[in-house]
């Protein structure tokens, strides 16, 4: 959570941090600031609120100089408010810096500083403190910097200046962290959209990376042995076009509709590379699917496949739940983590457990150089492009389309996988096409109002409905619960009253269980809305979608995450930025 971005160069620093922070304002948007060294001082424009507003109250790029960083922020310690915006500084005003993770010892720290002024309730302000102590101990600004980093336990991405220095200094321990490479300029940031618009080159950096920048060039250390090391420059391969929102209002729906496109690219994977990680499925004893969120169902989506086409039984386990299930790993077993950033903390402890005992990592990631894909035996990117909604839509079903394949694969049947997903294209495009739009947003407006709403499907339907009921609430605030169609029955069927909303997803394996579950809601008053190829007369509002099998999880949740667009538009909420979430979440 959080975003951070810096700047060393030659160019007015306000607006490049200003336009890095709105950028990166997916991962955190509850408070925002920028600071800037010039002159030998240091100025602050920081405030709680949305950037644009900041930003209308206090013109942040105004702020003078070509050396500076920003924050945008996602409260973990301390509520929205302007003292807990970044950046902090020390009592001195020397230092000041901006800071995204969370430190765990910051209570046994703060008592060890109980002679210094906090101005804020946040773990950050700590670091800055620690620096000005181990500086009144005559050590200088990069010394100090790396002694402090040392006493944190905890994780973090930091970036640091001083009121004396033209320098930036940049670490991280388990939060994300790359560096922008330009002409002599340099954008140390928690994301590459940050500065994508400068350039494409980019230093991954790693834990305990420790970088001293300047125009001149970055110097990197270890801080586990205080060595000078080296990190080499690779190149991303999008651009910033993709990351910008073009002729859309909202990059969820530039997302929806991307998928004609992205979950092509997805299967277009090296079949010798599919076959080698379906071997590795083969040959393993015990196989766990693990991910958080949307990515989770994708997984669950994923046991389903397998067990249909590959007779595979896999578990599928949450990323914070894992280390419960560390008794049954060995080192035969095959962890598989799925995961649009690559930087959810819940996920990547997971690896760490699985190391624990030994068992074979493999990645189903998007964000290339991202900490999983560095952390793992084996990486399958999805390659859907930078995905910054908030909510993950083109990732989803990228992630189910290779886990199709893979399942296909380990059945010896890739060939016949990949056909099947070919054929998605022109469902894909149509689903997406405005008059679905326009459909989906007549229903929107019958639903807008409802403070409760239900999901069912049985199957590979079942995932989709947790996935779709996952989708309404995060974005519309709705209270919406998915539910496998034979379950509402045994309790949650006692909730519906007349006009209760409920989705009913609609498969050929499925169909007459998951109609007499709709009858059973509708004769208690539900409100039936049936998603599948052919309507039904007990559907009092019909979504159609093609009938396409094993890939049905594709095709039925397209309608759900536009309908989850109109909806939230139609309740007036921000469809990029929900209340209260963020994008990457880097916080256990
Ligand atoms: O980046 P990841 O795929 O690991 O993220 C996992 C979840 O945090 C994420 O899918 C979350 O549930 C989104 N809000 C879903 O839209």
């Amino acid at each position: 959570m959080c975003g951070i971005i810096g700047y060393v160069g030659e160019r007015e620093v306000a607006p490049i941090i200003f336009s890095g922070l709105k950028k990166l304002e997916y991962r955190g948007y509850d408070s925002a600031g920028i600071a800037t060294v010039h002159n030998g001082k240091i100025c602050i424009k920081k405030d709680s609120g949305k950037i644009d507003d900041i930003h209308s109250r206090m013109n942040l790029k105004n702020l003078p100089g070509c050396l500076g960083l920003g924050h945008t922020r996602w409260a973990t310690h301390g509520g929205v408010t302007r003292e807990n915006a970044h950046p902090h500084t020390d009592c001195s005003g020397e230092i000041v810096l901006v800071h995204n993770g969370i430190i765990e010892n910051f209570q046994e720290l703060r008592k060890l500083l109980k002679n210094h002024d906090f101005e804020s309730e946040t773990d950050t302000e700590i670091i800055a403190h620690l620096i000005e102590e181990e500086m009144k101990r005559g050590n200088d600004f990069v010394e100090a910097s790396k002694s402090a980093l040392k006493k944190i336990v905890g994780h973090y991405a930091t970036l640091i200046m001083s009121k004396n220095d033209k320098r930036i200094i940049a670490a991280r321990r388990g939060s994300p962290l790359v560096i922008g490479v330009g002409d002599k300029e340099y954008f140390p940031a928690s994301d590459i959209p940050a500065f994508i618009d400068y350039t494409k080159n980019v230093i991954y950096l790693q834990d305990h990376d420790f970088v001293v920048l300047d125009k001149k060039g970055p110097k990197f250390f270890s801080l586990l042995n205080g060595k000078e090391i080296k990190r080499e420059v690779s190149t991303v391969d999008w651009d910033a076009e993709q990351a910008r929102k073009g002729e859309f209002d909202h990059f969820m729906l530039k997302e929806i509709i991307e998928q004609t496109e992205t979950i092509q690219k997805a299967i277009n994977q090296s079949s010798d590379v599919i076959k080698e990680v379906a071997e590795d499925i083969k040959n393993a004893k015990g196989i766990f699917f693990v991910a958080c969120g949307t990515a989770s169902y994708a997984c669950m989506t994923g046991s389903y496949v397998f067990s249909k086409i590959a007779k595979k039984h896999i578990n599928v386990v949450s990323g914070s739940e894992f280390p419960h299930f560390e008794h049954f790993l060995t080192d035969r077993t095959l962890v598989i983590e799925v995961s649009q950033s690559g930087e959810t903390a819940d996920t990547l402890d997971a690896v760490k457990v699985a190391r624990r005992k030994g068992s074979k990592v493999l990645s189903i990631v998007n964000v290339m150089g991202s900490s999983l894909t560095r952390n793992s035996d084996k990486c399958l990117l999805t390659q859907s492009g930078p995905e910054i909604c908030v909510l993950s839509t083109k990732a989803y079903t990228a992630q189910i389309a290779l886990l199709i394949l893979l399942a296909y694969a380990t059945a010896g049947k890739l060939e016949e996988g990949k056909k099947q997903l070919k054929e998605l294209y022109n469902s894909v495009y149509d689903l997406t096409a405005l008059s679905t739009r326009e459909h989906l947003k007549k229903l929107g407006e019958k639903l807008k109002n409802k403070d409760h709403m239900f999901t069912i499907g049985r199957g590979l339907m079942y995932p989709t409905a947790l996935e779709a009921a996952l989708k309404l609430k995060e974005v519309s605030y709705i209270h919406t619960e998915g539910f496998a169609g034979g379950d509402l029955k045994h309790g949650t069927i006692a909730l519906i009253e007349g006009g209760t909303p409920c989705i009913v997803f609609v498969s050929k394996d499925t169909e007459n269980d998951i109609i007499s579950n709709a009858m059973e809601i509708k004769s208690r008053g539900g409100y039936i809305i049936g998603v599948g190829s052919e309507n039904n007369e007990i559907f009092d509002y019909f979504i159609k979608v093609p009938e396409s099998d094993i890939t049905n999880p594709i095709t039925h949740i397209i309608p759900m995450q536009i309908l989850a667009y109109q909806v939230a538009l139609l309740r007036g909420c921000d469809p990029d930025k929900p209340r209260n979430l963020a994008k990457s979440v880097t916080v256990r």
